[in-house]
């Protein structure tokens, strides 16, 4: 069992506590839980007074039974630990504080430890939907041949493949061939090889959008390639900094359907003019479609991949979709690269679980994910209404952009506040992204400072608090 386990629990005047559990140790859960609750209150890390979750919200965060957590808050309402009472739900008793052991030392100022999560790149992992996985889990094991069990195909399980060629050309109009999809442990991995592969076929530079994860970029310098900035605006990338210079030795990373993290879709001209640029070099396009399918008030943009298949690999993950702990996701190749990618893989690179695959194959076919994934986007949208609303009733000096789409909105905010602000973040507790660290050109760039807000990251529960932490935080109207 999981030896430590986090969640942020919210109070009913929306203000939140946030828990390290430990429960390791011995006995069952239950003791380890209420030794854990405990702890937290004899240290001083619960504060007296303060309220804890609902026992059906502390059990869905921690993956155990309400029944447990039920048992547990008893228990040390019991021993006087906690108070519960109608309509005021449970909380840490008042006289619990006479029992937290004495200071001698004054205490250090320190920022405190994050109670609230708005980092982009991560989904509401504690949605993540574990009943339906359980059955597609149960229903593909019971189906699995044999040799599910035996050594694993790097391409990966062609059930899984080709429950994704469907399920790409439908819902993100992927020109997809089961026999062009190779399964990879996340777009990292993914991006690795097909990056190596260039190299080897004599490309030394990749395009990358001006603003993205710098940890992409390092993994195409360790392939050998050097990033070229593109300079981005209100119609996304532009490519033409690509036609310089020696444009065949070249190819290009982007997210045309939601550039991240400015939130910006690929214009149509701006998408012709790169399947263009590609067709004319013979370069590669490296489409990363990682949030596709959450678009909010229209359509999802298809990928750029069904225009132009030969040139372009897509990549697409089940981390927004699904959670970036299982390290799953897929590319289509183009038939020119599928042997090479495979044989780097083959060479080396660690290949997902089959039963996860099976798994997911079978979610994706019996129309759980699709069914997930419209979920999700209802949660999603919601909650950017509310970060929107919030905005403009209380902080109406800061632009919001990027909201269209995805699970993280850009906060526009006035020049050299961003760092106050991410400083001011810390000591409030609250786990905050800039965009300039995002930025990989110097400044000036053609966004200045800026949050980038990950509003799909904390439970539910935690959500409000964590707005009211934001809004704390953000530079006041001139
Ligand atoms: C821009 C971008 N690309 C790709 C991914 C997917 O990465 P991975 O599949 O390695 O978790 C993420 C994070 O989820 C992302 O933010």
């Amino acid at each position: 069992m999981e030896k430590t386990r986090a969640t942020s629990g919210g109070a009913g005047d929306g203000a939140g506590v946030d828990f390290h559990l430990d429960l390791s140790g011995p006995g069952g859960v239950r003791a380890s839980l209420i030794r854990a609750l405990r702890e937290a209150v004899r240290s001083g890390r619960l504060a007296p007074g303060s309220r804890l979750p609902a026992s059906r919200t502390l059990a869905a965060d921690l993956g155990l039974a309400r029944n447990t957590v039920a048992d547990a808050y008893g228990e040390l309402v019991a021993e006087g630990w906690l108070t519960a009472r109608q309509g005021s739900g449970t909380r840490v008793a008042r006289r619990a504080a006479a029992r937290a052991p004495e200071r001698r030392t004054p205490p250090v100022r320190t920022p405190r430890r994050p109670a609230y999560n708005l980092r982009p790149g991560t989904a509401d992992v504690s949605a993540f939907p574990r009943a339906a996985w359980l059955a597609a889990a149960r229903r593909a094991m019971a189906a699995a041949p044999n040799d599910a069990f035996g050594h694993v195909d790097e391409q990966g399980r062609i059930e899984l493949r080709t429950a994704l060629a469907g399920y790409l050309a439908r819902a993100r109009g992927v020109h997809a061939d089961p026999e062009r999809i190779v399964v990879c442990a996340g777009f990292m991995q993914g991006l690795g090889l097909v990056g190596r592969v260039l190299r080897e076929r004599g490309i030394r530079e990749m395009g990358v959008e001006e603003y993205g994860l710098w940890f992409h970029r390092e993994t195409l310098e360790r392939a050998g390639l050097r990033c070229l900035p593109m300079p981005l605006d209100g119609h996304g990338a532009d490519v033409s900094v690509l036609e310089g210079g020696k444009a065949d030795g070249r190819s290009v990373l982007m997210t045309p359907a939601h550039q991240f993290p400015t939130g910006v879709p690929l214009h149509p001209d701006r998408r012709a003019a790169v399947v263009d640029w590609a067709a004319r070099t013979g370069g590669t396009i490296l489409e990363d479609d990682y949030d596709g399918e959450f678009r909010y008030d229209r359509q999802p943009v298809g990928c750029l991949q069904g225009l132009s298949p030969e040139r372009i690999v897509y990549f697409g993950t089940a981390s927004k979709a699904l959670a970036p702990g299982l390290r799953l996701a897929w590319m289509v190749l183009p038939e020119h690269l599928t042997g090479e990618v495979l044989a780097h893989k083959r060479a080396g690179e660690w290949s997902s679980g089959a039963l996860e695959q099976l798994t997911l194959a079978e979610f994706i076919t019996s129309g759980a994910y699709d069914r997930h994934v419209r979920a999700m986007r209802l949660r999603y949208r919601r909650r950017r209404d509310r970060l929107v609303e919030v905005l403009a009733e209380r902080a109406p000096h800061i632009k919001v952009t990027g909201i269209a789409a995805g699970l993280h909105a850009v906060l526009e905010l006035p020049p050299g506040t961003e760092h106050p602000t991410l400083q001011a973040a810390a000591w409030e507790g609250l786990a905050l992204e800039g965009l300039s660290r995002l930025r990989c050109t110097p400044p000036p760039a053609s966004v200045s400072d800026g949050l980038i807000v990950g509003y799909g990251t904390p439970p539910d529960h935690a959500f409000p608090g964590a707005l009211e932490a934001l809004l704390r935080v953000l530079p006041p109207a001139e």
